[in-house]
């Protein structure tokens, strides 16, 4: 407000956007330089549950890591609720990271030599919380991806679908703002990989977190409710949820399909 000192900025996001893209271009320089994202503008809302699609090769983990701070563009800005991360320092990044953002990769990540819940407390323990309430806190997300009765076992004593349970508990242990996944059901069958999606879901509804899931598979995609079709490192078309069937929306660009 103007009676403020002058200090206040314009702010371009809505209040309701909690990522907020802006001709983002990624090219990875080499012999042949190779433009992995090529001019991507996207605003993801707070809680969305949404899916980024594509062929192999088309940019999808290049876009991921851009906006899980994993990594840096070439030219353009992301903005993460309302902080340009484009220009803030290595270490302001790693902060953000670790508190904004959750992640799960295709293959678990867990450390064989620890049980499930103890993979689970880690980010809670590097991020300097106390131990009884990482147990607890732990514990709990055990519960909420169903392996409660699972808590000592370790990886090699769980399945794929499991131990993928478990790698989402700790994304969500510090109760980061943004979860990311790359395509995480890519190792499991479609019994795990539905029960994982379901998981999600559940858990999106019932924190509000927001959700962007990489996947080649248009099945699981279409669980979520908006799936962006990435191709060649361009945007070429969005589909949103009406009920039970997507409609095409976007800025009514025609995709060539
Ligand atoms: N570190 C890198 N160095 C050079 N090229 C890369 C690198 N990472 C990805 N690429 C290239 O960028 C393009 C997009 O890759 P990627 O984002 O991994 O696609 P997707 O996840 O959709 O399969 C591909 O042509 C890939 O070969
Ligand atoms: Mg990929």
């Amino acid at each position: 407000m103007s009676d403020l000192d002058g200090n206040t900025e314009e702010i371009e996001v809505e209040n309701s956007d909690i990522i907020a893209i802006r001709d983002l271009m990624k090219v990875y320089k080499g012999g042949v330089d190779v433009v992995a994202l090529d001019n991507i503008n996207l605003n993801i809302r707070r809680g969305e549950f949404l899916a980024i699609v594509g062929p192999s090769g088309s940019g999808k983990s290049t876009l991921l890591n851009m906006i899980g701070l994993l990594d840096t563009p070439t030219s353009g800005q992301i903005t993460l609720k309302g902080t340009d991360v484009t220009k803030i320092s290595p270490s302001e990044r790693a902060r953000l990271r670790n508190k904004e953002l959750g992640f799960v990769f295709q293959y678990h990540h867990l450390i064989p030599e620890f049980t499930a819940l103890e993979n689970v407390m880690i980010p809670m323990l590097i991020a300097a919380e106390n131990k009884k309430v990482a147990r607890d806190r732990a514990r709990d997300l055990l519960n909420d991806v169903g392996l409660g009765d699972r808590l000592d076992n370790r990886p090699n004593q769980l399945s794929g679908g499991q131990n993928q349970r478990v790698a989402v508990a700790r994304a969500l242990v510090n109760r980061p703002s943004v979860v990311i996944g790359d395509e995480l059901t890519g190792n499991l069958d479609t019994k795990s990989s539905n029960r994982v999606y379901e998981l999600l879901r559940e858990l999106n509804r019932k924190t509000n977190q927001t959700f962007i899931l990489v996947t080649h598979d248009m099945v699981m995609a279409e669980k979520t409710d908006r799936i962006l079709r990435i191709v060649d490192g361009k945007m070429v078309s969005e589909l949103r949820r009406e009920g039970d069937k997507f409609v095409r929306s976007g800025k009514g660009e025609s995709a060539d399909e």
